[in-house]
């Protein structure tokens, strides 16, 4: 729970100690604060993010701890580069070149100004701007620190989005790229459908841009603090001063703004942003479609379907391992849970129940949600988290789905399209062919599921 200092002195306020005892007044505010904090995780100030104490746990679990002094030198950090929940800052400091478009404030920075719309507690200035807009939208889902854990988390399936990992899921990027600003832009104004992630659509653009730039400070600031965790961890130090960590500036950016070589893995923060930065090297271009998804009664469209259902029960793909015979999900479901990641990392990922109840219960002390499985989508509902265009389902089937089971059937030489020939751009199946396995889920809620194809019935994961 978001307690914090400021809630408990408002409480503090009207309950100085009396020989009386405890007066109304007092009483009355107690329990409207803690209704108060219970429902919207406290829309006061906020001192401080909360410690990424998952992560130390992970290092203190696979024998590398990180002290107590060593913890408190790493938040000291993390204030003085990313400032608090009320006053974001940029980590990058700001020089004379600041005003200068190559300056790599501008290159790698965060727009300030929109960061101090979306943080803070929510209230409305007098012209009538909304401000606090993360702590009024988003914050009772994905916590005051982005960990994905505010206050109705742990009621939700799937949880949301702990954005200090850094992986998100729904982007037109290949693998572990960072989505791009439209990407990021698709997720706030769709919802991501078929979750508890609502639509912002009716929120006007100026908003819904800073809320996009305050996810992704909130990511880069946890992904630093991993970075930092984990350095600490390893080397006993941290990776230099507050200024080294922040960047190795300035770096030479190309036209795009487009840093031409990777920071140093100590400067941290350069390096996590730089990432952020790159991302639109990485959107899938996909090659073009052999059918026109805007004719789905036609000829070319149900050889395509034809062929598409034969990839997807083949050897090569094997997509009904997961998805089921039925394409109803009910393949492989048992094996990932939104911690098989940890658990890897752990490396308990096995079947010694003694030993994952260990683990599980020494996480959730510290703050860690229970551990949920992923299961395989059911093809059949036509609901689509990443979107519902063909191309959507392209790019979901060439990539993967990052931060999860689903595998990638395409490579990173490939992304490029038409430009790399199919020979070259390696993956599983000819690119082609992919908008051939597109056709076919689409056509799947709409498959009579009794008269499925009869070679299929009874082949329980074996592809033919
Ligand atoms: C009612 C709870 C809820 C609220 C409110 C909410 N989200 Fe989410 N959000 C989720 C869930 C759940 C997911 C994960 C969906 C999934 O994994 O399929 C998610 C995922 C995301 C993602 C990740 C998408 C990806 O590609 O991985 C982003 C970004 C995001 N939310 C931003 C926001 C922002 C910004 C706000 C406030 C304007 C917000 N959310 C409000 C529940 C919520
Ligand atoms: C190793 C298991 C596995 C295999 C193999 C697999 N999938 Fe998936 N797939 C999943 C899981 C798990 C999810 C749900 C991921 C999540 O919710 O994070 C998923 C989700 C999907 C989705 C939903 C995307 C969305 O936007 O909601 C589609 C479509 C899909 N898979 C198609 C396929 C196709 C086509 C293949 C074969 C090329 C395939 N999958 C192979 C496990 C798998």
């Amino acid at each position: 729970m978001r307690s914090n200092k400021r809630c408990n002195d408002r409480w503090g306020a009207a309950c100085q100690p009396r020989a009386e005892g405890w007066p109304d007044a007092c009483l009355r505010a107690v329990s409207w604060a803690l209704l108060a904090s219970l429902l919207v995780g406290c829309q006061s100030e906020v001192p401080y993010f909360r410690p990424n104490l998952v992560e130390i746990e992970i290092e203190q679990d696979a024998s590398e701890p990180v002290t107590e002094d060593q913890q408190r030198l790493i938040n000291e950090t993390m204030l003085a580069l990313f400032g608090t929940p009320d006053r974001p800052a940029n980590p990058f400091p700001e020089d004379a070149q600041a005003a200068d478009a190559q300056s790599p404030l501008r290159t790698f920075g965060f727009d300030v100004e929109k960061l101090k719309v979306s943080a803070g507690p929510a209230y409305r200035d007098a012209e009538g701007n909304q401000h606090g807009l993360y702590r009024l939208h988003c914050a009772h889902c994905h916590g005051v620190t982005g960990g994905g854990d505010g206050p109705t988390a742990a009621f939700l399936n799937p949880y949301p989005r702990d954005y200090r990992q850094g992986v998100f899921k729904y982007k037109s990027t290949f693998g572990a790229a960072k989505p791009t600003h439209e990407d990021l832009k698709r997720v706030l104004v769709n919802g991501v459908s078929g979750t508890s992630m609502p639509s912002f659509r009716l929120l006007p653009d100026n908003e819904i841009e800073a809320l996009i730039e305050y996810v992704r400070y909130l990511s880069a600031r946890g992904e630093t603090e991993i970075k930092l965790i984990e350095y600490m961890a390893a080397e006993g130090e941290m990776p230099g001063s507050i200024s080294e960590i922040a960047g190795g500036f300035p770096l030479p950016v190309d036209d795009e703004g487009v840093a031409e070589e990777e920071p140093e893995e100590e400067n941290v923060v350069a390096s996590v942003m730089y990432q952020w930065k790159a991302a639109p090297v990485s959107v899938i271009h996909p090659v073009s479609s052999p059918v026109d998804f805007s004719d789905p009664e036609s000829t070319a469209m149900a050889e395509s379907i034809a062929r598409g259902e034969k990839l997807f029960y083949s050897k090569n793909l094997q997509c009904n391992s997961c998805h089921g015979d039925s394409a109803q999900g009910d393949g492989q479901r048992d094996k990932y849970t939104v911690w098989f990641k940890w658990r890897e990392d752990l490396g308990t990922n096995n079947d010694d129940q003694a030993e994952i109840n260990r683990v599980v219960h020494q996480f959730m002390d510290v703050g860690a949600l229970k551990p949920r499985t992923i299961y395989p989508r059911n093809l059949r509902l036509g609901v689509y988290r990443g979107g519902r265009r063909p191309i959507d389902l392209y790019r979901r089937i060439y990539s993967g789905i990052n931060g999860g089971p689903m595998p990638a059937q395409g490579t990173v030489t490939g992304i490029a399209g038409d430009e790399v020939p199919d020979s070259e751009a390696g993956g599983s199946v000819r690119r082609e062919q992919i908008w051939d396995v597109v056709s076919y889920v689409l056509s799947l809620p709409y498959e009579p599921l009794s008269q499925g194809p009869p070679q299929r019935q009874g082949s329980k994961y074996t592809p033919r």
